[in-house]
């Protein structure tokens, strides 16, 4: 904003432009990742392809790439940063394809296109997920094996641990389990918060450590990007919250009013819209003065980071 209260639109243009171009290059990683299609399993691989390719804002690894670049880090020229992020992107599809089964949000549409339930059947999606999970291990892991550098297997070593940490029981799983356990209940603001912070925060936690630990850095600037990827991640499901009352289906790409018909308690109905933009705003701002630590120490540069946080704030999709 500037002084007028008016927004600055050319610099949000700008980052939006680059994101862009990112979630390309992202597309691009992916690809040299992706099962090829046919052979007897031809279905399940059909279905996994259908869901990474229907597109998504890929933020994710966007995230981990970025990070791991005002880390001093190589980005996506270092195969290994290249892997955790095709892997970090599989893991997050696969949580998308689960949540939206008909045992769990049951929607009927994702990215623009038909859930990878409504097209290719139930058992197919919960093997598609399935299948994503163990590929984004399986594409890590392949890619660390080949490294022979003590400290970048160490480092390899830790970033496996984190994405499996971050994904599994004490992350998004766990939140998701929660959510879906608890659906229909009023909650204490307590239980809102665990739930957030794991099922969304956890996953965007390990996309800024991984690009962290990736570049070398120390455990105590971890933790601080441990701290500003649960607030981006809280900020981002309220947001996603909000835009799920006030949003439109088509620039979203999913329905929006699914929340309502499951009956979901989130941070809207607990608060309002207006308070729910007031908590996307502070956390924002938590986030951004983390960034700032980072900022032109040792040559490095936030700015990037710091305009897609502050874009995510105003997101529409
Ligand atoms: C949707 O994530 C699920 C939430 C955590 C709210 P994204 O909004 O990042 O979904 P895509 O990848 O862009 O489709
Ligand atoms: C986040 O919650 C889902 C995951 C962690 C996969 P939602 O259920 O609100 O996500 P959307 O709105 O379906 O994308
Ligand atoms: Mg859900
Ligand atoms: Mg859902
Ligand atoms: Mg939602």
């Amino acid at each position: 904003m500037d002084e007028k209260g008016n927004m600055k639109t050319a610099p949000v243009d700008g980052i939006g432009q680059s994101l862009k171009n990112k979630a390309e290059n992202i597309n691009g990683l992916l690809a040299g990742f992706l099962p090829k299609e046919g052979g007897e399993q031809a279905t399940v691989i059909s279905s996994v392809n259908y869901s990474v390719n229907a597109g998504g804002k890929r933020l994710r690894p966007i995230l981990l790439i970025e990070t791991n670049i005002l880390c001093g880090g190589g980005g996506m020229e270092d195969p290994l940063v290249a892997a955790f992020a095709a892997a970090i992107e599989m893991i997050h599809t696969y949580s998308l394809i689960h949540d939206d089964l008909p045992a769990m949000d049951n929607d009927m549409y994702r990215r623009g296109k038909l859930t990878t339930h409504a097209k290719y059947g139930e058992a197919m999606g919960i093997l598609a997920g399935d299948a994503l999970l163990n590929l984004a291990f399986e594409t890590a892991s392949s890619a660390l094996a080949k490294e022979g550098e003590p400290k970048r297997v160490l480092a390899g070593a830790k970033a496996l641990s984190i994405l499996s940490v971050k994904s599994g029981l004490w992350g998004m799983l766990g939140g998701q389990s929660v959510d879906v356990e608890k659906t229909g209940q009023s909650l204490k603001e307590g239980t809102l918060d665990f739930i957030y912070r794991l099922k969304t925060g956890a996953l965007l936690e390990a996309a800024v450590m991984v690009g962290g630990v990736l570049a070398g850095i120390k455990e105590e600037e971890v933790k601080l990007l441990e701290n500003m990827g649960g607030a981006i991640g809280m900020a981002f499901q309220i947001q996603d919250d909000i835009l799920d009352v006030t949003g439109n289906d088509e620039v979203l790409g999913k329905p929006t009013h699914s929340d309502e018909k499951n009956n979901k308690t989130t941070y809207v109905t607990m608060h309002s819209v207006e308070e729910a933009k007031e908590a996307v705003k502070q956390l924002t701002g938590e986030a951004v003065r983390i960034l700032l630590k980072f900022d032109k120490k040792r040559g490095r540069d936030a700015n990037f980071l710091i305009g897609l946080v502050e874009l995510l704030s105003e997101r529409e999709s």
